[in-house]
């Protein structure tokens, strides 16, 4: 993580301009608007703050209809709601629906970018790439690889995966805008053999990334240790098979040992954050300042993670981040740190940040325009706030989809709040 005062910049009266998709400059509009051409058209946003589009860094896209699943924890919660609701995505015209919402509803949220798991059906990752490149969104997602320990409608084996991966990446990484991630849903659904073969994919594909589950839940971490004996850590089962690496999105990481944080920190490895998510399952309590270290320090972006999340809003996420930073350690959650972690951090975590999580000349136009003062709650607390920076602890921690007015994707608005 940068430091506090290195993750933040603010003009107070500014303007963006956009060509083609992309930024070409920004600055004080003073300076800037003479030399805009009469003919270019220009939209206001008065007393609002613009933002980089947020990326959302863990988040399942099926899982959008079982959100608010009500009193299990991790696996009987797979069991129980995830793997039926899973199961529905044979459908494409399903899939492509689901996808479609999804994507507005992060849209609505001011999300423009995220990584996403789509289900161990080829189809659904069409579907949802499909719908993503309709609304010209840079999305990162992938083919679930679930290979044992689920139901029989819901497993590939280690040669389908593989193979539906291949086609899946040959169609759609760096189609656009759009980024394939190899997806193996976490150790315990994957045999050995699945493991290597994903490790394989990247060993071809060295560009793609590769996103899944790590030391969630403690009755999970008993069931990796008793399949995989002879891993010296969790992390070491997907290190063997060669899934640690810079394009390695781990969701959760509750529970890792100090040798974990140095490998990811050598690897340059991420660390997906998803607070509601593991308030909501009770799954514990992520230590992100042990994680950032500044002697050892580990990528970390923010996650939703819905369907055990409950929100897709960053906003939220933001500020359940803050409480769970209180609870976790000694270290307490700044705003400026928070918007950072949601925007610029997660960008350079995930190797995009010469295109996304920035405003700046040459950055791609994903943009999120916020009202601090959207609800009553929030204009009463922001009325008498000094700077627009003293906004951004109320935005966080009052703030949701209300609190966005628009957003905007590759230079275009793609939602405006009615
Ligand atoms: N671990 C394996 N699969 C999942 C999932 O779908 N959600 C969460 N939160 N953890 C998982
Ligand atoms: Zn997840």
């Amino acid at each position: 993580m940068v430091a506090p005062e290195e993750s933040l910049s603010i003009e107070e009266d500014g303007l963006i301009i956009m060509e083609a998709g992309r930024i070409t400059d920004c600055g004080p509009y003073a300076a800037l608007a003479p030399k805009l051409d009469k003919a270019v058209p220009v939209t206001h946003y008065p007393d609002s703050i613009i933002s980089a589009g947020f990326i959302d860094t863990h988040v399942h896209y099926p899982q959008m209809p079982a959100i608010a699943s009500w009193g299990q924890q991790l696996l009987p919660w797979l069991e129980q709601y995830i793997f039926p609701t899973e199961a529905k995505f044979d459908n494409s015209a399903y899939a492509e629906a689901i996808a479609s919402a999804f994507l507005d509803e992060l849209l609505r949220n001011g999300t423009t970018t995220a990584a996403v798991y789509c289900t161990v059906h080829a189809q659904s990752v069409d579907a949802f790439f499909r719908q993503s490149e309709k609304r010209g969104t840079r999305m990162i997602a992938g083919k679930v690889l679930m290979d044992r320990n689920a139901p029989d409608n819901l497993r590939d084996t280690a040669k389908t995966g593989y193979d539906d991966s291949t086609a899946l990446i040959q169609r759609w990484h760096n189609k656009g805008r759009q980024l394939y991630a190899v997806t193996p849903r976490f150790a315990i659904t994957s045999t050995p053999e699945q493991l290597e073969m994903a490790g394989d994919l990247l060993t071809r594909h060295p560009d793609v990334f590769m996103q899944t589950h790590l030391a969630e839940n403690m009755d999970e971490m008993k069931a990796v240790s008793s399949l995989f004996p002879d891993s010296a850590s969790y992390l070491d089962v997907y290190a063997q098979a060669g899934l640690v690496g810079a394009r390695s999105i781990f969701g959760h990481g509750i529970y890792l040992q100090e040798t974990d944080f140095q490998h990811c920190h050598h690897a340059g490895c991420t660390l997906a954050h998803c607070p509601t998510s593991n308030l909501f399952l009770g799954s514990g309590l992520f230590k992100l300042f042990d994680a950032v270290r500044s002697d050892r320090p580990v990528h970390v972006g923010l996650g939703t993670d819905v369907g055990a999340g409950t929100t897709l809003s960053m906003l939220g996420t933001m500020g359940e981040a803050y409480k769970v930073s209180l609870m976790a350690g000694a270290e307490r959650l700044q705003a400026i740190q928070a918007f950072w972690l949601a925007t610029a951090g997660a960008a350079e975590a995930l190797k995009l940040d010469t295109k996304i999580g920035r405003i700046a000349s040459g950055m791609e136009a994903d943009l999120c325009i916020l009202d601090p003062a959207a609800t009553p709650q929030l204009a009463q607390r922001t009325a008498h706030c000094q700077t627009v920076q003293d906004m951004l602890f109320p935005l966080m921690i009052l703030g949701d989809d209300r609190s966005v007015k628009a957003t905007w994707v590759n230079g275009k608005t793609v939602y405006e709040r009615p």
